[in-house]
Protein backbone atom coordinates (compact mmCIF):
# COMPACT_ATOMS: atom_id res chain seq x y z
CA UNK A 1 0.00 0.00 0.00
CA UNK A 2 1.38 3.47 -0.65
CA UNK A 3 1.96 5.58 2.28
CA UNK A 4 2.98 9.06 1.96
CA UNK A 5 5.85 10.41 3.68
CA UNK A 6 4.60 12.00 6.52
CA UNK A 7 2.43 8.34 6.86
CA UNK A 8 6.13 5.97 6.60
CA UNK A 9 7.19 8.35 9.58
CA UNK A 10 4.27 6.97 11.43
CA UNK A 11 4.40 3.75 10.64
CA UNK A 12 8.49 3.56 11.15
CA UNK A 13 7.62 5.14 14.66
CA UNK A 14 8.94 8.83 14.29
CA UNK A 15 5.92 10.21 16.17
CA UNK A 16 5.80 7.96 19.23
CA UNK A 17 4.91 4.17 19.78
CA UNK A 18 1.36 4.49 20.29
CA UNK A 19 0.80 5.93 16.44
CA UNK A 20 3.21 3.34 15.30
CA UNK A 21 0.78 0.44 16.26
CA UNK A 22 -1.48 2.28 14.91
CA UNK A 23 -0.36 2.51 11.50
CA UNK A 24 0.91 -0.80 11.42
CA UNK A 25 -3.19 -1.85 12.34
CA UNK A 26 -4.30 0.46 9.47
CA UNK A 27 -1.52 -0.95 6.68
CA UNK A 28 -1.98 -4.70 7.60
CA UNK A 29 -6.02 -3.90 7.26
CA UNK A 30 -5.12 -2.10 3.90
CA UNK A 31 -2.51 -4.76 2.76
CA UNK A 32 -4.86 -7.56 3.08
CA UNK A 33 -7.82 -5.91 1.55
CA UNK A 34 -5.76 -4.91 -1.70
CA UNK A 35 -5.88 -0.92 -0.78
CA UNK A 36 -3.74 1.27 -2.59
CA UNK A 37 -3.71 3.86 0.30
CA UNK A 38 -5.14 5.71 2.95
CA UNK A 39 -7.66 8.30 3.12
CA UNK A 40 -8.85 10.81 5.62
CA UNK A 41 -11.71 10.20 7.56
CA UNK A 42 -14.34 12.83 8.75
CA UNK A 43 -15.21 11.42 11.95
CA UNK A 44 -15.04 7.87 14.10
CA UNK A 45 -17.22 5.97 15.77
CA UNK A 46 -15.59 3.45 17.99
CA UNK A 47 -16.66 -0.48 19.48
CA UNK A 48 -15.48 -2.22 22.07
CA UNK A 49 -16.69 -0.29 24.76
CA UNK A 50 -19.03 -2.29 26.78
CA UNK A 51 -16.69 -4.34 29.63
CA UNK A 52 -18.95 -7.16 28.95
CA UNK A 53 -17.44 -7.47 25.41
CA UNK A 54 -13.97 -6.54 25.95
CA UNK A 55 -12.93 -7.81 28.95
CA UNK A 56 -9.64 -7.43 31.11
CA UNK A 57 -7.55 -7.79 27.74
CA UNK A 58 -9.81 -4.81 25.96
CA UNK A 59 -9.26 -2.43 28.74
CA UNK A 60 -5.52 -3.34 28.80
CA UNK A 61 -4.67 -2.71 25.48
CA UNK A 62 -6.87 0.74 25.83
CA UNK A 63 -5.19 1.78 28.91
CA UNK A 64 -1.91 0.97 27.43
CA UNK A 65 -2.71 3.88 24.24
CA UNK A 66 -1.30 7.57 24.19
CA UNK A 67 -1.81 10.55 22.38
CA UNK A 68 -5.32 11.95 21.12
CA UNK A 69 -7.55 11.81 18.49
CA UNK A 70 -7.27 13.40 15.51
CA UNK A 71 -10.61 13.75 14.07
CA UNK A 72 -14.37 13.59 15.89
CA UNK A 73 -14.84 10.19 18.30
CA UNK A 74 -17.36 9.06 19.54
CA UNK A 75 -18.52 5.46 21.28
CA UNK A 76 -20.71 2.88 20.76
CA UNK A 77 -23.15 1.75 23.63
CA UNK A 78 -21.23 0.69 27.12
CA UNK A 79 -22.36 -2.22 29.31
CA UNK A 80 -24.31 0.01 31.63
CA UNK A 81 -26.02 3.47 31.88
CA UNK A 82 -23.13 5.20 33.39
CA UNK A 83 -25.00 6.73 35.57
CA UNK A 84 -27.82 4.60 36.85
CA UNK A 85 -26.16 1.73 36.59
CA UNK A 86 -26.80 0.18 40.48
CA UNK A 87 -30.32 0.80 39.59
CA UNK A 88 -30.24 -1.40 36.00
CA UNK A 89 -28.61 -3.99 38.47
CA UNK A 90 -24.90 -4.15 37.57
CA UNK A 91 -22.71 -5.13 39.91
CA UNK A 92 -20.03 -3.21 41.25
CA UNK A 93 -17.05 -4.90 40.29
CA UNK A 94 -18.46 -4.50 36.64
CA UNK A 95 -18.94 -0.81 37.10
CA UNK A 96 -15.92 -0.12 38.60
CA UNK A 97 -14.23 -1.91 35.05
CA UNK A 98 -16.60 -0.34 32.87
CA UNK A 99 -15.53 3.12 34.22
CA UNK A 100 -11.86 2.52 33.67
CA UNK A 101 -13.28 1.61 29.74
CA UNK A 102 -14.81 4.93 29.48
CA UNK A 103 -12.05 6.73 31.38
CA UNK A 104 -9.05 5.37 29.08
CA UNK A 105 -11.13 6.98 26.13
CA UNK A 106 -11.96 9.83 27.66
CA UNK A 107 -7.98 9.96 27.97
CA UNK A 108 -7.65 9.55 23.92
CA UNK A 109 -9.55 12.61 23.74
CA UNK A 110 -12.73 10.72 22.60
CA UNK A 111 -16.27 12.18 23.12
CA UNK A 112 -18.43 9.60 25.74
CA UNK A 113 -21.63 10.19 23.92
CA UNK A 114 -21.79 5.99 23.82
CA UNK A 115 -24.46 5.77 21.45
CA UNK A 116 -25.26 3.48 18.29
CA UNK A 117 -26.92 6.97 16.37
CA UNK A 118 -24.36 9.36 16.25
CA UNK A 119 -26.44 11.00 13.43
CA UNK A 120 -28.98 11.91 16.06
CA UNK A 121 -27.09 13.98 18.37
CA UNK A 122 -24.60 15.43 16.11
CA UNK A 123 -24.79 16.74 12.47
CA UNK A 124 -21.30 17.60 11.92
CA UNK A 125 -20.06 13.62 12.01
CA UNK A 126 -21.07 12.87 8.71
CA UNK A 127 -22.21 13.86 5.01
CA UNK A 128 -22.55 12.60 1.98
CA UNK A 129 -19.57 11.77 0.17
CA UNK A 130 -17.68 11.76 3.67
CA UNK A 131 -15.23 9.15 4.05
CA UNK A 132 -15.43 7.92 7.85
CA UNK A 133 -14.19 4.42 10.29
CA UNK A 134 -17.46 3.40 12.18
CA UNK A 135 -17.82 0.66 13.72
CA UNK A 136 -21.80 0.16 14.94
CA UNK A 137 -23.09 -2.03 12.31
CA UNK A 138 -26.73 0.12 12.45
CA UNK A 139 -24.66 3.12 12.23
CA UNK A 140 -22.60 1.71 9.64
CA UNK A 141 -25.39 0.89 7.56
CA UNK A 142 -27.45 4.37 8.09
CA UNK A 143 -23.90 6.51 7.04
CA UNK A 144 -23.57 4.55 3.67
CA UNK A 145 -27.21 4.53 2.89
CA UNK A 146 -29.18 7.26 4.08
CA UNK A 147 -26.86 9.65 4.78
CA UNK A 148 -24.66 8.68 1.69
CA UNK A 149 -21.18 8.42 3.38
CA UNK A 150 -18.57 5.92 2.86
CA UNK A 151 -17.52 3.12 5.44
CA UNK A 152 -16.76 0.07 5.88
CA UNK A 153 -17.40 -1.60 9.33
CA UNK A 154 -14.81 -1.79 11.65
CA UNK A 155 -13.48 -3.62 14.34
CA UNK A 156 -12.41 -1.86 17.78
CA UNK A 157 -9.06 -2.28 16.92
CA UNK A 158 -9.25 -0.35 13.44
CA UNK A 159 -11.60 2.10 14.47
CA UNK A 160 -9.17 3.55 17.49
CA UNK A 161 -6.43 3.56 14.93
CA UNK A 162 -8.71 5.21 12.72
CA UNK A 163 -9.52 7.76 15.22
CA UNK A 164 -5.61 8.70 16.28
CA UNK A 165 -4.15 8.61 12.79
CA UNK A 166 -7.44 10.00 11.49
CA UNK A 167 -7.14 7.86 8.20
CA UNK A 168 -8.54 4.88 7.19
CA UNK A 169 -7.38 2.44 4.87
CA UNK A 170 -9.48 2.88 1.05
CA UNK A 171 -11.05 -0.43 0.39
CA UNK A 172 -14.68 -2.28 0.42
CA UNK A 173 -17.84 0.50 0.97
CA UNK A 174 -14.80 3.42 0.40
CA UNK A 175 -14.96 2.59 -3.05
CA UNK A 176 -17.70 2.77 -5.99
CA UNK A 177 -16.97 -0.69 -7.19
CA UNK A 178 -18.80 -2.39 -4.03
CA UNK A 179 -21.34 -0.06 -3.38
CA UNK A 180 -23.41 -1.43 -6.47
CA UNK A 181 -26.55 -3.52 -5.97
CA UNK A 182 -26.19 -7.31 -5.58
CA UNK A 183 -30.58 -7.96 -4.71
CA UNK A 184 -33.49 -6.60 -5.93
CA UNK A 185 -35.89 -6.43 -3.05
CA UNK A 186 -39.46 -6.42 -4.62
CA UNK A 187 -41.88 -5.81 -1.74
CA UNK A 188 -45.58 -6.11 -2.06
CA UNK A 189 -48.49 -5.09 0.07
CA UNK A 190 -48.63 -2.02 2.72
CA UNK A 191 -46.00 -1.82 5.29
CA UNK A 192 -46.66 -0.24 8.68
CA UNK A 193 -43.78 1.65 10.82
CA UNK A 194 -42.95 -1.24 13.04
CA UNK A 195 -42.48 -4.31 9.91
CA UNK A 196 -39.12 -2.33 8.56
CA UNK A 197 -37.10 -4.25 11.49
CA UNK A 198 -39.11 -7.71 10.44
CA UNK A 199 -38.57 -6.95 6.74
CA UNK A 200 -34.93 -6.05 7.51
CA UNK A 201 -34.61 -9.18 9.71
CA UNK A 202 -35.96 -11.52 6.82
CA UNK A 203 -33.95 -9.62 4.11
CA UNK A 204 -30.36 -10.16 6.19
CA UNK A 205 -31.03 -13.81 5.96
CA UNK A 206 -31.10 -14.05 2.38
CA UNK A 207 -28.80 -11.84 1.47
CA UNK A 208 -25.58 -12.30 4.06
CA UNK A 209 -23.32 -9.31 2.95
CA UNK A 210 -25.24 -8.18 -0.47
CA UNK A 211 -26.26 -5.01 -1.38
CA UNK A 212 -30.34 -4.78 -1.80
CA UNK A 213 -31.72 -2.66 -3.49
CA UNK A 214 -35.38 -1.78 -2.41
CA UNK A 215 -38.45 -1.16 -4.47
CA UNK A 216 -41.55 -0.68 -2.46
CA UNK A 217 -45.15 -1.11 -3.24
CA UNK A 218 -46.60 2.40 -5.15
CA UNK A 219 -49.21 3.70 -3.05
CA UNK A 220 -46.89 2.80 0.05
CA UNK A 221 -45.87 5.76 2.09
CA UNK A 222 -42.31 6.92 2.13
CA UNK A 223 -40.49 5.08 4.62
CA UNK A 224 -38.97 7.88 7.46
CA UNK A 225 -35.81 8.32 9.00
CA UNK A 226 -36.75 6.25 11.78
CA UNK A 227 -37.99 3.19 9.38
CA UNK A 228 -34.93 3.38 7.48
CA UNK A 229 -32.85 3.19 10.94
CA UNK A 230 -34.81 -0.11 11.61
CA UNK A 231 -34.56 -1.81 8.73
CA UNK A 232 -30.61 -0.93 7.96
CA UNK A 233 -30.21 -2.44 11.47
CA UNK A 234 -32.34 -5.97 11.33
CA UNK A 235 -30.29 -6.32 7.87
CA UNK A 236 -27.10 -5.76 9.36
CA UNK A 237 -27.45 -7.91 12.28
CA UNK A 238 -29.53 -11.41 10.90
CA UNK A 239 -27.30 -10.81 8.07
CA UNK A 240 -24.17 -8.59 7.29
CA UNK A 241 -25.50 -5.60 5.30
CA UNK A 242 -23.47 -2.82 5.48
CA UNK A 243 -25.28 -0.80 2.64
CA UNK A 244 -28.50 -0.59 1.10
CA UNK A 245 -31.03 1.39 -1.41
CA UNK A 246 -34.54 2.32 -1.46
CA UNK A 247 -35.98 3.23 -4.67
CA UNK A 248 -36.52 7.22 -4.87
CA UNK A 249 -36.02 7.68 -0.59
CA UNK A 250 -32.29 7.04 -0.26
CA UNK A 251 -28.76 8.13 -2.49
CA UNK A 252 -29.07 6.26 -5.24
CA UNK A 253 -26.44 3.37 -6.19
CA UNK A 254 -23.99 4.07 -8.67
CA UNK A 255 -25.71 1.70 -10.85
CA UNK A 256 -28.45 -0.92 -11.86
CA UNK A 257 -27.31 -4.07 -13.59
CA UNK A 258 -28.62 -8.08 -13.38
CA UNK A 259 -29.74 -8.03 -9.53
CA UNK A 260 -30.68 -11.42 -8.08
CA UNK A 261 -34.73 -10.60 -7.14
CA UNK A 262 -36.59 -11.38 -4.25
CA UNK A 263 -40.29 -11.04 -3.98
CA UNK A 264 -41.45 -10.38 -0.71
CA UNK A 265 -45.22 -9.57 0.63
CA UNK A 266 -47.46 -8.94 3.85
CA UNK A 267 -47.71 -13.06 4.21
CA UNK A 268 -43.78 -13.29 4.40
CA UNK A 269 -43.56 -10.30 7.06
CA UNK A 270 -46.27 -11.59 9.22
CA UNK A 271 -44.35 -14.71 9.57
CA UNK A 272 -41.39 -13.39 11.19
CA UNK A 273 -43.69 -12.05 13.94
CA UNK A 274 -45.51 -15.45 14.35
CA UNK A 275 -42.47 -17.01 14.53
CA UNK A 276 -41.63 -14.69 17.81
CA UNK A 277 -44.89 -14.26 19.98
CA UNK A 278 -45.24 -12.46 22.82
CA UNK A 279 -45.95 -15.68 25.36
CA UNK A 280 -44.07 -15.70 28.54
CA UNK A 281 -42.64 -12.34 28.27
CA UNK A 282 -41.82 -10.83 31.41
CA UNK A 283 -40.20 -7.37 29.89
CA UNK A 284 -39.66 -4.89 27.02
CA UNK A 285 -36.79 -3.28 25.96
CA UNK A 286 -37.48 -0.55 23.09
CA UNK A 287 -34.70 1.92 21.66
CA UNK A 288 -32.66 -0.77 19.89
CA UNK A 289 -31.25 1.41 17.87
CA UNK A 290 -30.98 4.43 19.96
CA UNK A 291 -34.42 6.08 20.31
CA UNK A 292 -34.45 9.68 19.11
CA UNK A 293 -36.40 12.37 20.10
CA UNK A 294 -39.46 11.89 17.92
CA UNK A 295 -39.45 8.22 18.75
CA UNK A 296 -39.75 9.37 22.84
CA UNK A 297 -42.24 11.52 22.08
CA UNK A 298 -44.21 8.36 21.04
CA UNK A 299 -43.20 6.25 23.61
CA UNK A 300 -44.06 8.95 25.89
CA UNK A 301 -47.80 9.86 24.55
CA UNK A 302 -48.36 6.15 24.59
CA UNK A 303 -47.51 5.68 28.27
CA UNK A 304 -48.75 8.96 29.70
CA UNK A 305 -50.79 9.28 32.57
CA UNK A 306 -50.76 4.98 32.81
CA UNK A 307 -48.61 2.57 34.94
CA UNK A 308 -46.30 -0.61 33.67
CA UNK A 309 -46.89 -3.45 34.93
CA UNK A 310 -43.44 -5.54 33.38
CA UNK A 311 -39.98 -3.69 33.64
CA UNK A 312 -39.42 -1.65 30.36
CA UNK A 313 -36.59 -0.09 29.56
CA UNK A 314 -36.18 2.67 27.34
CA UNK A 315 -32.57 2.82 25.80
CA UNK A 316 -31.28 6.34 24.15
CA UNK A 317 -28.33 8.67 23.97
CA UNK A 318 -27.72 10.52 26.69
CA UNK A 319 -27.71 14.13 24.96
CA UNK A 320 -30.91 13.06 23.20
CA UNK A 321 -32.59 12.34 26.81
CA UNK A 322 -30.97 15.38 28.14
CA UNK A 323 -32.59 17.73 25.51
CA UNK A 324 -35.52 16.45 26.08
CA UNK A 325 -36.69 16.22 30.34
CA UNK A 326 -40.22 16.10 29.51
CA UNK A 327 -40.76 13.44 27.79
CA UNK A 328 -38.14 11.39 30.32
CA UNK A 329 -40.23 12.88 33.03
CA UNK A 330 -43.86 11.02 31.34
CA UNK A 331 -42.34 7.96 30.23
CA UNK A 332 -40.34 7.21 34.23
CA UNK A 333 -43.94 8.06 35.65
CA UNK A 334 -45.15 5.45 34.04
CA UNK A 335 -42.48 3.28 35.94
CA UNK A 336 -40.85 2.78 32.46
CA UNK A 337 -36.82 3.31 32.95
CA UNK A 338 -35.03 5.53 30.22
CA UNK A 339 -31.21 4.18 30.33
CA UNK A 340 -28.49 6.20 28.49
CA UNK A 341 -25.23 5.25 26.69
CA UNK A 342 -26.40 1.65 27.19
CA UNK A 343 -28.54 -1.05 25.13
CA UNK A 344 -30.54 -4.37 26.33
CA UNK A 345 -27.39 -6.44 23.64
CA UNK A 346 -24.77 -5.22 24.97
CA UNK A 347 -25.37 -4.85 29.06
CA UNK A 348 -25.07 -7.67 31.05
CA UNK A 349 -28.02 -6.46 33.27
CA UNK A 350 -30.86 -8.18 30.38
CA UNK A 351 -29.82 -11.33 31.12
CA UNK A 352 -32.18 -11.53 34.12
CA UNK A 353 -35.06 -10.06 32.11
CA UNK A 354 -36.33 -13.58 31.17
CA UNK A 355 -37.87 -13.31 27.82
CA UNK A 356 -37.97 -9.70 26.58
CA UNK A 357 -40.17 -7.98 23.70
CA UNK A 358 -38.72 -6.06 21.12
CA UNK A 359 -39.89 -3.71 18.25
CA UNK A 360 -36.26 -4.35 16.34
CA UNK A 361 -34.88 -6.86 14.32
CA UNK A 362 -31.98 -6.18 15.22
CA UNK A 363 -32.29 -7.18 19.20
CA UNK A 364 -34.16 -10.15 18.12
CA UNK A 365 -31.31 -11.41 16.46
CA UNK A 366 -28.91 -10.79 18.75
CA UNK A 367 -30.66 -10.89 22.09
CA UNK A 368 -30.71 -15.09 22.36
CA UNK A 369 -26.92 -15.02 21.34
CA UNK A 370 -25.69 -12.44 23.14
CA UNK A 371 -27.62 -12.45 26.36
CA UNK A 372 -29.16 -15.77 26.66
CA UNK A 373 -32.84 -14.39 26.68
CA UNK A 374 -35.76 -15.05 24.32
CA UNK A 375 -37.21 -12.53 22.36
CA UNK A 376 -40.84 -11.68 21.56
CA UNK A 377 -40.97 -9.03 18.49
CA UNK A 378 -43.74 -6.94 18.16
CA UNK A 379 -44.95 -2.91 16.73
CA UNK A 380 -44.02 -0.42 19.53
CA UNK A 381 -47.85 -0.31 20.25
CA UNK A 382 -47.72 -3.90 20.94
CA UNK A 383 -44.85 -4.08 22.92
CA UNK A 384 -46.09 -0.92 25.39
CA UNK A 385 -49.47 -2.39 25.66
CA UNK A 386 -47.86 -5.66 26.83
CA UNK A 387 -45.78 -3.42 29.29
CA UNK A 388 -48.98 -1.82 30.88
CA UNK A 389 -50.78 -5.57 30.84
CA UNK A 390 -53.58 -4.87 27.83
CA UNK A 391 -52.17 -8.08 26.45
FE1 LIG B 1 -27.66 0.01 19.26
FE2 LIG B 1 -27.50 -1.84 21.05
FE3 LIG B 1 -29.24 -2.06 19.12
S1 LIG B 1 -25.81 -0.84 20.12
S2 LIG B 1 -28.34 -1.01 17.42
S3 LIG B 1 -29.23 -0.48 20.71
S4 LIG B 1 -27.91 -3.66 19.84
Amino acid sequence: MYLSREEEAIYQGEKGETLRRMMEILVALGDSYGAEKLVPVRSVQIAGVSYKNIGQAGLEWISDLRGTVAVPSILNPAGMDLCRWKEMGIDEDFAEKQQQVIDAYRKLGVAIDCTCTPYQIYDSLAGPGDHLAWSESSAVSYANSVIGARTNREGGPSALAAALVGKTALYGYHLDENRRPTHRIEVEGDLRGSDYGALGFLVGGMVRDGVPFFRLPGLQAQPSRKDLKALGASMAASGSVALYYVEDVTPAPPSLGEEERICLGRKDIDEVYAAHPSEGVRAVALGCPHCSATELERIARLLEGRKVKKEMWVCTARKTAEQNPHLVRIIEESGARVYCDTCMVVSPASERLGKIMVNSGKALAYLPGLAGVKVGLGSLEECIDLALGRR
